[in-house]
């Protein structure tokens, strides 16, 4: 096995995996592994080589600052270039993206300024405008430009599509994948357009892009809507987009694409991210239309482990309306850490304040019931801790009951939605019970989103 001089040289040359579990009609799907590259994403190669076209072409200078805006993967690829070749970076990110993302980008020595992800291009807060703004405003700056620079669809041809072309035997009938930048689609179809002339390109969009629309239909739409996958579909047709060799583009809905990615998860073991759901997913589609068998390749973009808090949370899709629970038509719709189902986070009385204080930190909640065997007996908040330890810190180690509030207001589990609000105004959470059964907890964020999935239904 191959000793690396260094980790630039481990990016690319990904493996390839068949998919044997999907359902893939009558076709056979081999997904492409580009969350195995170092820094997790497909990114990774057009990080390395923008920036090793540029020295070579004496653009960019030694001691220069890099700048870019990204929606997060193209700056983790050029975080990991810029580290080991020495230069400062600056990035723009769009505070849509995931925390892990951005705390990664970070870690990796990137300077990280956050911007508005709700307007679009033309505005000076969109984070490429913006960083176009930060690399004119900075001395010695090199401007990456991933949507204008023609090196990045040239890290395609010269290392994507080739790949695929040999792991493939030189057999294969379609591959589909997400448009961002658009280098992928570009430097792909420059390369297939010389090997493999007959080969379909095949495009993944989320639903609110304009992409699959002016693919399909040949108009471009001036209103995109937002979607929550990340990294792919656009609003605006980048510079260096060529879309001439594509074949079909597929539209698929956030609620789709996270399905996809957890079945891919779940059916073939491969922990992709958000936008490989919805590459799956256009790719699944692609396989059931067709009357004969294809080879068909799909992209596994990056790595799911950014998205673990998100796509692969149930409680965070039980939020946004992309898993159903059971509706009862009463009170429990509201729960979201049922007790029944052993998901509500408790404390017990005897155990010291300072495990309360840990596991409201851990699991990101403001109050735990006190649970003592299977009886309610008290409510614990953090400003119960806060006023117990305030200049007593000697008191983390007391037991909780000493700091709890017994004084219970239970609310019955039929009773009417409104009963909540003088509850909520009175600063407290809801205690909902069935006869003398605890049921769960209700908070005021848990009844602001039931209100919103509820418009949502419509
Ligand atoms: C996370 C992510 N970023 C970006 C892209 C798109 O790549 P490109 O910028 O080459 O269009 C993809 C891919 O399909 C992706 O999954």
């Amino acid at each position: 096995m191959q000793v690396f001089d260094n980790v630039l040289e481990m990016v690319g040359r990904t493996p390839m995996v068949r998919a044997n579990r999907l359902d893939t009609g009558r076709c056979e799907l081999f997904l492409k592994l580009e969350a195995l590259n170092p820094g997790g994403s497909i990114k990774d190669r057009i990080g390395r080589h923008m920036i090793e076209a540029a020295e070579k072409s004496g653009e960019l200078k030694p001691g220069a600052t890099l700048v870019e805006g990204t929606a997060g993967n193209t700056g983790l690829g050029l975080a990991l270039a810029a580290a080991q070749k020495g230069y400062p970076l600056i990035l723009v990110v769009p505070d849509k993206m995931s925390r892990e993302k951005i705390f990664n980008l970070k870690a990796m020595g990137a300077e990280v300024i956050l911007t508005r992800s709700d307007v679009a291009k033309g505005h000076p807060q969109y984070y490429q405008d913006l960083a176009q703004q930060i690399a004119n405003e900075t001395p010695d700056a090199f401007f990456i430009n991933q949507f204008g620079n023609p090196s990045n669809p040239e890290a395609h041809r010269l290392t994507t599509g080739p790949e695929i072309w040999e792991q493939m035997d030189h057999n294969v009938d379609a591959i589909v994948f997400g448009v961002g930048s658009s280098g992928t689609m570009t430097g792909l179809s420059q390369y297939f357009s010389e090997v493999a002339p007959k080969l379909e390109l095949v495009i993944a969009d989320p639903v609110g892009s304009i992409l699959a629309e002016y693919v399909n239909e040949g108009t471009l739409s001036e209103k995109s809507s937002s979607w929550m996958v990340e990294g792919i579909g656009e609003d605006f047709l980048p510079v260096i987009s060529d879309f001439s060799r594509i074949a079909k583009a597929y539209a698929i809905t956030d609620a789709e694409s996270f399905a996809a990615g957890r079945e891919l998860l779940l059916k073939e073991g491969v922990l992709g991210g958000s936008s490989t759901g919805t590459i799956i997913a256009a790719a699944q589609k692609y396989c059931q239309e067709q009357s004969e068998p294809k080879r068909v390749v799909a992209f596994v973009c990056d790595t799911g482990n950014k998205y673990l808090s998100k796509m692969y949370n149930d409680y965070w899709m039980l939020d946004n309306g992309f898993l159903e629970r059971q509706q009862h038509g009463n009170l429990r719709d509201l729960i979201m850490r049922p007790y029944w189902k052993h998901d509500t986070v408790t404390v017990g009385p005897a155990e010291p304040l300072t495990s309360a204080y840990a596991r409201m930190k851990l699991y990101d909640v403001s109050q735990l019931p006190v649970m003592d065997d299977e009886e309610l007996v008290g409510i614990i908040d953090e400003s119960d801790v806060l006023l117990a330890v305030y200049d007593h810190e000697e008191r983390f180690s007391d037991p909780v009951s000493s700091a709890m509030t017994s004084d219970l207001d239970f609310v019955a589990v039929d009773a009417d939605l409104r009963s909540l609000l003088p509850i909520f105004d009175a600063g407290k959470v809801a205690i909902v019970r069935e006869d003398d059964r605890f049921l769960g907890l209700i908070t005021r964020i848990d009844l602001l989103n039931y209100l919103r999935r509820s418009t949502d239904r419509g």
